[in-house]
């Protein structure tokens, strides 16, 4: 039987890796600047960390792995990091650090079980920020600004910013009561799912996936934030101006998951190549779960940002230089003894040269072959007279220079070579 990845799930190869790579190590020079520390949490949780009582959202009613091995434990593997995070946050008391906001950061995997299609996996990679413990409009804005200028710096054009505010509770449970009554005598035009969120989370249905373009949901009162709420959103806004971050107010931009409170944004690809899944990050800030997950009554803001979506588009914008891997040395054994060759290569390594060697008798013609294709910028060659003499051929690809070198002296000389070279 061969056997192929699970659906929604897929290998990630080399020359792929690498470039996930290239973007993650610019999002970790990003975490540095804006002063984030890294944070690994476990891939599966207790469900309860993610699942809260009246949840409507997709990803938690419909989308996660839950399983239970003693029929005691819900676990769930980890849909999303916010929570998780969260969790720590509460269980390590960072609550009771000087410093606030806390400022934490993850690059890890995340489980839903989605229906797959480009740029949706049911695993896929999440690089992500939570600032907890504070609540400022700098504090929002400065989460907004690490993500878009970590974007601009990709390279990628073609992106949007789009802001709402989703109120403090009292505004939202002001709002939440006219949402009710205006879609109430209208429940037969709602979707199954949208008739579950009425009464739960009526905001959710401004979202709705089935029903977005349908004119009940179009004419639907907007939200009318207090004075507080309002104040907060325009310094959120002020702030972003200041940093000279573009942006769109989006007033039916509400988000999939149930927790968020006040401000709350998206990075979107006007990009073609991004298909139907043009979010690139979405976020927002949290006033209630940190309570919900047993802490203090603090507030918290993050993003993350979905690292399969973002390979799509950095390829497709042809961000990547070409990838062009190279060696230090490859050795070439024209012995069929391999003793001699395996002290020259394991010399090499250990004094730091990426080294390959040949493994089995062959001309030296294929031999220069591989050499070639692996790119090395020396080959070192040991033939008979070189093994009785204690020395091997050194050949430099770059400046065509041969010369005979003493075996223990092969490593010294190749790294003067190379620092000559470079002078
Ligand atoms: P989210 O909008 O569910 O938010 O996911 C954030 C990003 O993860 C999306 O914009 C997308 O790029 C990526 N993503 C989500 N689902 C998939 C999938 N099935 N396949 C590929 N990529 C996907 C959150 O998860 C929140 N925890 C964000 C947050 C942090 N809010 C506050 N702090």
């Amino acid at each position: 039987m061969a056997y192929q990845t699970v659906k929604g799930t897929y290998d990630l190869l080399p020359e792929t890796l690498l470039k996930f790579q290239d973007l993650e190590d610019l999002f970790r020079h990003f975490l540095e600047l804006y002063g984030y520390k890294e944070i690994k949490t476990p891939v599966f949780e207790y469900t309860g960390v993610f699942q809260k009582e009246n949840d409507t959202s997709d990803m938690v009613t419909k989308e996660m792995y839950t399983f239970s091995l003693n029929g005691k434990d819900s676990l769930t593997l980890r849909p999303e990091g916010t929570a998780g995070v969260v969790r720590s946050f509460v269980e390590n008391k960072m609550y009771g650090t000087a410093e606030m906001p806390v400022k934490l950061a993850y690059i890890e995997e995340m489980f839903r079980h989605e229906r797959p299609q480009k740029g949706r996996q049911r695993q896929f990679t999440q690089m992500g920020i939570e600032a907890m413990g504070d609540k400022d409009p700098l504090i929002d804005a400065e989460v907004i600004a690490l993500g878009y200028f970590y974007i601009r710096a990709i390279g990628l054009s073609g992106v949007k910013v789009l802001v709402n505010s989703l109120g403090d509770n009292e505004s939202r449970m002001k709002y939440r009561e006219e949402l009710i009554s205006y879609f109430e005598p209208h429940q037969d035009q709602l979707c199954a799912d949208c008739r579950n969120r009425l009464y739960k989370n009526p905001l959710r249905i401004l979202d709705c996936k089935v029903d977005h373009d349908s004119e009940l949901i179009a004419n639907a009162p907007k939200m009318a934030l207090n004075e507080q709420s309002q104040v907060y959103f325009d310094k959120v806004k002020h702030y972003l101006d200041i940093m000279g971050i573009p942006y769109e107010i989006d007033d039916k931009l509400v988000r999939g998951l149930d927790y968020y409170t006040d401000t709350v944004f998206e990075v979107v690809s006007t990009n073609e190549a991004s298909g139907s899944q043009a979010t690139i990050f979405g976020g927002g800030r949290y006033d209630n779960l940190i309570k919900e997950m047993g802490g203090p009554e603090m507030s918290g803001i993050g993003f993350a940002i979905g690292v399969e979506r973002l390979l799509i588009l950095a390829e497709a914008e042809g961000v990547f230089e070409e990838y062009k891997p190279s060696i230090d040395c490859y050795v070439i054994n024209l012995n069929e003894d391999p003793d001699y060759m395996l002290q020259i290569v394991n010399d090499l390594r250990n004094n730091g040269l990426t080294t390959e060697m040949n493994y089995y008798s062959r001309s030296l013609k294929a031999q220069f072959r591989s050499s070639e294709r692996k790119n090395a910028r020396f080959v070192l060659i040991i033939g008979e007279d070189e093994v009785k003499d204690n020395t091997v051929t050194l050949k430099d690809t770059l400046t065509k220079a041969q010369e005979t070198v003493k075996k223990e002296e092969v490593s010294a000389r190749i790294q003067q070579l190379m620092e000559d070279y470079y002078e």
